[in-house]
């Protein structure tokens, strides 16, 4: 399973893309206002991420019409390279999806929560689909059995020909709110999970590690001191 960081602070994306376990980024508008975001700086925003990352950057269009969300789309691909454009789940969203897809661009279908939006939005050509995990338990539904469901699903078809140069589809799990959630996307051989930043860092720690080290350091200043 890859690792994405689910951010648009810069600081945190250098933090973390310096721990050289990162393989992409997705924002989306509610993450980008949470760092002050502004409409005139929102180009120049995906760019600096871009740049800070070796690996996809997902970013998001806010149009609701298949036209508007094309536009966009090709205008966030124009950024830069490494550039994937996110789409929600809806049928303007499935169309936009395609037309993108047609043109080379690669798309990150999001608000995902069911096996049959999943697989159409295979089918509509996206290079990723994010099922979201814990927006699904918010509503006293069980994220991971519906993440565990959509992987299942995609893998009983093959999608090859349908995404940006025949590459198929690839699950990110996303909205997560803990270690456990990671733990359980990575047992149910989800591709991707993105993280915020303070989850990626609890996947990190544990403090039988932390115990271990202080023991570790402790036995040493006595070999030292010996
Ligand atoms: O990137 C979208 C998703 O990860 C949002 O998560 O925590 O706002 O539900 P959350």
């Amino acid at each position: 399973m890859k690792f994405f960081l689910d951010t648009a602070d810069l600081d945190e994306i250098k933090e973390a893309a310096s721990w050289g376990a990162i393989a992409g980024v997705t924002t989306n508008p509610s993450l980008y206002m949470r760092v002050g975001g502004t409409l005139d700086g929102f180009h120049d925003h995906i760019k600096r991420i871009c740049e800070l990352v070796d690996g996809p950057v997902s970013a998001e269009t806010v149009a609701t019409d298949r036209e508007g969300i094309i536009r966009e789309g090709r205008e966030l691909a124009d950024l830069a390279p490494n550039v994937v454009v996110k789409v929600p789940t809806m049928v303007e969203g499935l169309a936009a999806t395609r037309a993108l897809t047609d043109q080379g661009v690669r798309v990150n279908m999001t608000l995902c929560f069911t096996v049959p939006q999943a697989i159409l939005a295979a089918r509509a050509g996206a290079r990723y689909v994010s099922p979201f995990i814990g927006r699904f338990d918010d509503i006293s539904e069980d994220g991971l059995e519906q993440v565990g469901n959509i992987i299942a699903a995609l893998g009983n078809y093959d999608f090859t020909g349908c995404s940006v140069g025949d590459e198929g589809v690839e699950v990110i799990a996303a909205s997560i709110r803990s270690a456990n959630h990671v733990a359980q996307a990575a047992l149910m051989g989800c591709d991707i999970a993105t993280v915020p930043f303070n989850v990626l860092k609890k996947c990190v720690e544990h403090p039988l590690t932390d115990r271990g080290l202080e023991r570790f350091l402790a036995d040493w200043e006595k070999v030292k001191n010996a």
